[in-house]
C-alpha cells in the first residue's frame, strides 16, 4: 500500500457546504458485524440459509463476522475519530430474544453498553430494530408470511424501547422492507429463499404491518424520532418498447412506491395492487391505518439504477440487464441522478415536509484489499454528496446522510467478498485499517 494512504484523495465538498445541523453518519447491522455465535444469541434464518448448499457464496455466515461483539469500543472510537455525528446500528432480534419470544438478558446488556458507548463519545444512536436476521423458530412457524410474526415483532420493539428508548436519537423499525419481503419471498435471493408471488405479496403486507405495530409501541413508550428506512432503486426501461416500459413501472411500484404509499398515505399504489390484489391476506385493508401512523422522518437507502426488461403476458417483470455506466464491485451502475430523482419524487408524492434522511449509500470496492487506495469510494460518495446538495438547494428537506458502511462486513449471499467499509477488516486477524476514503472523509467533515 502506498505510504500516503492518509492523503491519497479528497472530497470536493466540505461539511460547511451543508446546512447547520446536517447529520453525517455511518451504518452497520448486527448480523453483518457482531459475531452471532457470541453472547447467547439464538439461531436465525440466515444461519439456516447459509447452510443450504448454493445459497451463500462459500457457505459463509455471520457466526464471527467482524467480532464487533468484543471489539465494539474500538469500532465506536473509529466512528468518533472520523468526526461523524451519528452511528446507525441495528439490534438483533435473535440476540435479544433467541427464540423470538423470551428475553436473553445478555443481549439487552450488550446494546445497553453499545448505546452508552456512543453517548460517551458524543455519537447520536440511530437504531434500526430489524436488519434481516429472523429468529429461526419464528421462521419455521411461517416467518413473514404469517401474521404472528409482526405481532411478535411488536413485543421485541417494546423490549428495546423499554431498555434503550430514553437514549436513542432515532428509531426505524425495519431496514429495507422490500428486501425483507420481495427479495426474500418472491425472488428467493435472501433468507428464507421462498420464490412465489403469493409469498412475496403476503410478506410485503406483513412487513408493512410489522412497521406499523412497532411504530405504535414506540409511540406509546415516548421514543423520540420514529421513522423508516426504505430502499429504492431508479428503474429505467431497458429499451423503449411498451413491454419494457410497463415492466419498469411495475418494478418501480413494487420497489420504490409500495412502502412509502402504505406508510405515508395508508394506500398501496393502485398500479401495483392490480397485480397484488388476488394474493393479499384477508382483511388487509383494516391494517392500513396502523401502517400509516405519523412518522417524524423518512429514510431512503439508495445505491443504483436498474434497466428493467419485460415479457409480453408476464407480470411484473422478467429481470434486468447491465447498463452502460461505470459499475461498482457489485456490478451496480453508479448513478447519483437516480438518487436525486427518487428523493425528489418521494418528497413530492409521499412525504411532503417530513424530514428525509439518506439512511444508506456507499459501494463495494476491492482496491484497499488489493493494495491500492480506494479512490473510487471517494469519487462515488463525492458525486452523491453533490446530488444531496442539489436536492437541498431545490428545497427537498434532506437532514442527514449515512454511509454504508463503517467496516467491511458480511454481504449476505455474497459472503465476505464484497468490501463496503470505510475501514478495512482483515478477517483472519480482525485488524481494522482505515482506508483512504476514511481519512478523506475525516478531512471533509472538519472543513
Ligand atoms: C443494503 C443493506 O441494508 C445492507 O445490509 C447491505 O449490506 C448493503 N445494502 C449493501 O448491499
Amino acid at each position: 500500500m502506498a505510504d500516503d494512504i492518509t492523503q491519497a484523495g479528497d472530497f470536493s465538498v466540505a461539511r460547511s457546504d451543508f446546512p447547520e445541523g446536517f447529520v453525517f453518519s455511518t451504518a452497520t447491522s448486527a448480523y453483518q458485524i457482531e459475531g452471532h455465535a457470541f453472547g447467547g444469541a439464538g439461531e436465525t434464518h440466515w444461519d439456516a440459509f447459509a447452510r443450504v448448499p448454493g445459497k451463500v457464496d462459500r457457505g459463509e455466515d455471520g457466526a464471527v463476522a467482524c467480532d464487533h461483539y468484543h471489539r465494539w469500543a474500538e469500532d465506536l472510537d473509529l466512528i468518533a475519530a472520523a468526526g461523524l455525528d451519528a452511528y446507525r446500528f441495528s439490534t438483533s432480534w435473535a440476540r435479544v430474544m433467541p427464540d423470538g419470544v423470551n428475553v436473553n438478558a445478555e443481549g439487552l446488556d450488550f446494546y445497553d453498553r453499545l448505546v452508552d458507548g456512543m453517548l460517551a463519545r458524543g455519537l447520536k444512536p440511530m437504531a434500526t430494530l430489524y436488519h434481516w436476521e429472523l429468529p429461526q423458530a419464528l421462521s419455521e412457524a411461517g416467518g413473514w408470511t404469517v401474521r404472528e410474526t409482526p405481532e411478535r415483532f411488536a413485543d421485541f420493539a417494546a423490549a428495546i424501547a423499554d431498555r434503550l428508548g430514553d437514549r436513542l436519537f432515532s428509531v426505524a423499525p425495519i431496514n429495507e422492507p422490500w428486501c425483507v419481503s420481495w427479495l426474500s419471498h418472491y425472488h428467493g435471493y435472501h433468507a428464507p429463499g421462498l420464490a412465489s408471488l403469493a409469498a412475496g405479496v403476503t410478506s410485503m403486507h406483513y412487513v408493512a404491518l410489522a412497521h406499523g405495530l412497532a411504530v405504535q409501541v414506540l409511540r406509546e413508550r415516548g421514543v423520540a424520532r420514529v421513522g423508516a428506512a426504505c430502499n429504492m432503486e431508479y428503474a429505467l426501461p431497458a429499451t423503449d418498447s411498451e413491454t419494457d416500459r410497463a415492466a419498469a413501472q411495475a418494478y418501480d411500484g413494487i420497489y420504490s412506491r409500495f412502502f412509502p404509499g402504505g406508510m405515508m398515505h395508508g394506500e398501496y399504489p393502485a398500479d401495483v395492487m392490480e397485480g397484488f390484489a388476488p394474493h393479499m391476506p384477508a382483511g388487509w385493508q383494516d391494517d392500513m391505518g396502523l401502517i400509516s401512523q405519523k412518522l417524524d422522518w423518512f429514510g431512503i437507502n439508495y445505491y443504483t439504477c436498474k434497466r428493467i426488461v419485460g415479457e409480453a403476458g408476464l407480470w411484473p417483470y422478467k429481470g434486468d440487464v447491465p447498463g452502460p455506466l461505470p459499475k461498482t464491485d457489485m456490478g451496480w451502475e453508479i448513478c447519483p441522478e437516480g438518487m436525486e430523482f427518487l428523493l425528489e419524487r418521494t418528497a413530492r408524492d409521499f412525504t411532503g415536509d417530513t424530514p428525509l434522511f439518506i439512511t444508506e449509500n456507499g459501494l463495494a470496492n476491492p482496491d484497499h484489499d488489493a493494495g491500492r487506495p480506494d479512490l473510487e469510494r471517494i469519487d462515488y460518495l463525492d458525486r452523491h454528496f453533490h446530488a444531496a446538495l442539489r436536492l437541498i438547494e431545490r428545497g427537498v428537506p434532506l437532514e442527514g446522510y449515512t454511509i454504508w458502511s463503517l467496516l467491511d462486513n458480511y454481504e449476505w449471499t455474497l459472503g465476505y467478498d464484497k468490501r463496503f467499509g470505510l475501514v478495512h477488516v482483515d478477517f483472519e486477524t480482525q485488524a481494522r485499517t482505515p482506508k483512504a476514503s476514511y481519512h478523506a472523509l475525516a478531512r471533509m467533515l472538519s472543513r
